[in-house]
């Protein structure tokens, strides 16, 4: 009984808790380390009901222990200073409350846990976000909240493909990259050129040593980033003014199914965005949920993986934008896209509940779609028209 009360105690305690995390993503990791202690305190207070002094001790503590965190947050914002006070006001009830717990006892003895190691677990959990913090650092602030309008640019080549700029550059050029298996990238100086009426002839070909595989290949500070066609899971790293490949990698994991379930031609999707280089793909050991990777765009290593909460089901595209994965849903037969799943790697607790965002009304479906993080805009493909959709975004805050 006791412990129920508590329980129903905790849930708007935390839930306040997580609320501010939206308000001061520099302290994210501290409150992610925050909600999970409170959970494994409370899963055990669920199995040992027993003892409870103990437990009600350790709240006490801990609840001290984040009251004098709270105090070192960031909250010269007006809106955080509320809600830190507002915080403040709920923790001190939580407290008073906990207090009353305290005195009444209850006298079995409890299942011993092994307390010290679900410490120093989590607080190695939260030491690795703050690596991870560290690593995906740029400033990065914004995120997505509607697709304002869309540029049908032009309307050539195969069904499926992908073209982009190069956003680690500061050249106009336009890269066309016709197909789900090919090997010819068409390089155009301008938009202006591109859209013109012959505009193959005015292209430069280059031509690659081996065949790119669906279309999620990015061309990222004069490299082109592509899956190899007839690897399971081979990244190649391609030096375009040189023409030669520069590097590669595999992606453990990746290459069996789709990325995406509409878009069954791309196993791998490559992604830029504010912090270099992702790749996206899904497993059928996550139950063909989508797992994104960042790999560092110069050494082409690993820097760290995500199984994420988002399905490849019904999907056709996702792409990256300030280190926040939005996965495009469609219908099999082709409608309005939609995002309908968002998950952001530094705040995954969290992730936000964003509203659905419906794509601009156009009936059909995106083969490719694309962020480019020094426009700020989305380079899409559908049905063979190449697409520039223009983002609003607001703060993270
Ligand atoms: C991010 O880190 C790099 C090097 O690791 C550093 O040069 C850069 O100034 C940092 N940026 C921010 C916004 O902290
Ligand atoms: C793209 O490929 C299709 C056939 O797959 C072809 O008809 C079209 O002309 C190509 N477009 C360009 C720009 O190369
Ligand atoms: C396209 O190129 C052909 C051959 O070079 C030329 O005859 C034709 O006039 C060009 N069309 C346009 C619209 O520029
Ligand atoms: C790529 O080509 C450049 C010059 O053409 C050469 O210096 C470099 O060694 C080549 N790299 C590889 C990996 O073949």
């Amino acid at each position: 009984m006791v412990v129920l009360q508590l329980r129903f105690l905790l849930v708007p305690f935390l839930t306040s808790i997580m609320g501010a995390a939206q308000y001061m993503m520099q302290d994210a990791a501290l409150m992610n380390y925050i909600d999970r202690r409170f959970l494994s305190l409370e899963k055990r207070l669920e199995k040992c009901n027993q003892d409870i002094l103990d437990y009600v001790e350790e709240f006490r503590d801990f609840s001290q222990m984040v009251l004098s965190r709270l105090a070192g947050l960031n909250n010269y914002k007006a809106e955080v200073k509320n809600e830190v006070e507002n915080l403040l006001t709920r923790i001190e009830r939580a407290q008073r409350d906990i207090d009353y717990f305290g005195s009444v006892t209850d006298s079995n003895t409890c299942i011993e846990v092994h307390e010290d190691l679900v410490k120093q677990q989590l607080f190695e959990e939260a030491e690795e976000k703050q690596k991870l913090k560290l690593m995906l650092n740029a400033s990065c602030d914004h995120m997505l909240a509607g697709i304002k309008s869309l540029k049908i640019v032009k309307k050539t080549g195969d069904k499926h493909g992908s073209w982009m700029k190069d956003p680690g550059k500061k050249h106009t050029k336009i890269y066309l990259l016709n197909g789900s298996v090919n090997n010819v990238i068409l390089e155009f100086a301008n938009i202006m050129t591109f859209m013109e009426d012959n505009h193959t002839l005015k292209a430069r070909r280059v031509t690659l040593p081996s065949p790119w595989e669906g279309t999620g290949h990015i061309i990222y500070q004069g490299f082109l980033f592509y899956h190899r066609y007839g690897s399971l899971n081979e990244i190649i790293k391609f030096n375009i003014q040189k023409r030669n490949i520069t590097d590669q990698m595999l992606l453990p994991g990746a290459g069996r199914i789709p990325a995406y379930q509409l878009s069954p031609s791309t196993k791998i999707d490559l992604a830029i965005d504010e912090q270099g280089l992702w790749a996206i793909h899904a497993e059928p050991d996550t139950g063909g949920n989508i797992v994104i990777t960042k790999i560092n765009h110069i050494t082409m290593a690993v820097e760290h993986t995500w199984d994420t909460s988002c399905s490849s089901k019904d999907a056709e595209a996702a792409f990256m934008a300030c280190n926040t994965l939005y996965v495009v849903y469609n219908f099999p037969s082709g409608g309005t896209s939609r995002i309908q799943c968002v998950y952001d790697v530094l705040d995954a607790v969290n992730t936000y509940e964003i509203p659905v965002l419906h794509f601009p009304k156009r009936q059909g479906s995106h083969s490719t779609i694309h962020y480019n993080p020094k426009e700020k805009q989305l380079f899409a493909w559908g049905d063979g028209s190449q697409i520039i959709y223009k983002l609003h975004t607001k703060q993270k805050v």
